[in-house]
């Protein structure tokens, strides 16, 4: 092909295949999650490898109590803005609950609306073993695909709430074969959520493709956070795996405070933030006011 796809030359984007290559050569691999234009061009500007348009999107942005209320449209709605900031990061968005559920067909025409609709440059979706034909079904279309096991957040009620699993061996030999499944069916990476450091450890070590680990310890190929846990910009309890780098609560409230207390005091707008009539008219003006 001569001609240049739009928007090439300007950085070099990361890719499926760069992904499955930072396992090869040992290197960590960063992602995080973004659901709109500003946060997202930050998280890009800052070099993550991986922007997941994840359903946390419901929990941290849209205030529902768990991730299974997400529809294919809000999701939709997000990643197009995710896609419109971002020029570097690969771009992964998260399948809602109740979008793979109704066979591969329905499966298939619900992850190409992210690719042709949204810009999405592969899809996420949870489970092992059971959506093996899923996988190989949105390979076959060429749509990427990574996998997540372990803690799935969309499992709450069949799980019994958000409990660390593969806490036993069995639990860690059905998760073992659960990695190999998605991997042998084609998904290119792999998040692991919320279980041992040892068997995360183990799975990294038995597949070839990455894994990107949340509250899965330090051994994953990669690791992931909720943007708003690194940012210090959620409610309620603060996960024992999430790392707070900031505390925008305080920040943002700290600036409403201040701005309130500036216009009833009288001191916001300066004249400097004000716009103001040319001269020659101003002068007009303030005479005609003045009679
Ligand atoms: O929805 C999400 O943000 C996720 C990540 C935490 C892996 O699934």
């Amino acid at each position: 092909m001569s001609s240049s796809p739009a928007g090439a030359g300007r950085e070099t984007r990361v890719t499926v295949p760069a992904i499955r290559e930072k396992k090869s050569r040992q290197e960590k691999i960063t992602c995080l999650t973004a659901y709109d234009y500003p946060t997202a061009r930050l998280v890009d500007e800052a070099g993550v490898d991986i922007i997941l348009v994840g359903d946390s999107l419901g929990m941290v942005v849209l205030g529902y109590e768990n991730t299974l209320p997400v529809t294919l449209e809000e999701m939709l709605h997000h990643t197009r803005a995710v896609r419109r900031a971002v020029r570097r990061a690969l771009v992964v968005a998260d399948m809602p609950f109740g979008t793979f559920h109704l066979g591969a067909d329905v499966t298939v025409a619900n992850a190409l609306r992210f690719v042709k609709e949204a810009g999405a440059e592969a899809v996420k979706i949870e489970g092992g073993e059971k959506r093996v034909e899923l996988i190989l079904r949105l390979v076959e279309a060429e749509i990427p695909v990574m996998a997540h096991i372990g803690l799935t957040p969309q499992s709450v009620h069949a799980f019994g709430g958000f409990k660390v699993q593969g806490k036993s061996l069995p639990a860690a030999e059905a998760l073992l074969r659960d990695a190999r499944a998605v991997e042998a069916a084609g998904a290119f990476s792999l998040v692991l959520e919320g279980i041992p450091v040892e068997v995360a450890e183990w799975i990294t070590r038995e597949v070839r493709i990455p894994t990107i680990g949340i509250g899965a310890g330090p051994h994953c190929d990669g690791q992931v956070l909720v943007l708003h846990d690194l940012l210090g910009l959620n409610f309620g309890p603060q996960p024992k795996f999430a790392r707070r780098y900031a505390d925008l609560q305080l920040s943002i409230a700290e600036a409403v405070r201040a701005f309130c207390a500036d216009v009833a005091g009288g001191r916001f707008p300066s004249d400097a933030e004000s716009y103001h009539l040319p001269a020659e008219m101003r002068e007009q003006w303030l005479a005609r006011n003045s009679r």
